[in-house]
């Protein structure tokens, strides 16, 4: 299983933190926010790990994570020309995948506390995709999972004004090598970008989505209410004593 980091958009929620800087640069307490997804990763036994940012910014990436050594890892980096949308991760990394499942995490997504979930996740994946829900109060922020009868994920919709849950669905994903194919064969949505929902939708139109309810602390920093409380949290746990 190889890994990816998507660290790329314009951060403009976040401006003017982001004018001059990547949103996954900003610091969230004592590190860099790139770093706690990074961690996910590792700690999810993934040695691989391919980053993707703007041409802008990923000289800085470099700068920060080299080689990858300090995590005991093999970084690689790639640009995203324009910001084309989520799923446009897996065209860029196409060769890098080399055929193989991949697991791709959000670099402002923050998975606090139970390191084993992906691990577990990982060493029973077999085929298809599998993503991760959890629960919010703000679901139109997000991809929310609309679940039937028997609370079996049948759709995502993306940021819905009427959300059909509470469940997000959160910026780790894991997919087989199908992946490729799926993401080449998607059209633009409106703001012409190619939708990580839409690939999802793709996963579930064939029955091979599974949607795993994750019960931790998660975040999504983008924005500056998140970013706060991020850094409040983390905080919080390293003074625990
Ligand atoms: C993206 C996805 C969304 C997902 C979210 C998780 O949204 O499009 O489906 O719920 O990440 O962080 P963004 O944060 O890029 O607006």
């Amino acid at each position: 299983m190889k890994g990816i980091i998507l660290a790329g958009g314009a951060g403009s929620r976040l401006h003017p933190l982001t004018k001059v800087t990547s949103k996954q640069l900003l610091p969230i307490y004592d590190k860099p926010m790139i770093y706690y997804p990074l961690q996910t990763l590792v700690d999810g036994g993934i040695k691989d790990i391919l980053i993707i940012s703007d041409p802008v910014n990923i000289g800085n990436f470099v700068r920060l994570l080299g080689s990858g050594k300090e995590f005991g890892v093999k970084l690689t980096y790639e640009v995203q020309d324009k910001p084309g949308g989520l799923a446009q991760a897996f065209l860029i990394a196409e060769d890098f995948m080399d055929d193989q499942n991949i697991t791709m995490i959000l670099g402002d997504n923050l998975f606090v506390g139970d390191n084993s979930f992906l691990k577990d996740a990982i060493r029973s994946f077999d085929a298809g995709g599998r993503v991760f829900a959890h629960k919010v109060s703000d679901p139109s922020r997000f991809g929310v999972v609309e679940f039937d009868d028997k609370n079996k994920a049948k759709g995502i919709e993306e940021k819905p004004a009427k959300p059909k849950s509470d469940f997000a669905v959160t910026g780790l994903y894991i997919y087989d090598n199908t992946v490729v194919q799926k993401a080449k064969s998607l059209k633009p949505s409106e703001r012409g970008e190619i939708e990580i929902t839409d690939l999802n939708n793709l996963y579930l139109k064939e029955n091979n989505l599974d949607v795993k309810i994750y019960e931790g602390y998660w975040l999504d920093t983008g924005t500056f209410d998140s970013l706060y409380e991020a850094t409040k949290k983390i905080y919080e746990l390293r003074n625990k004593n």
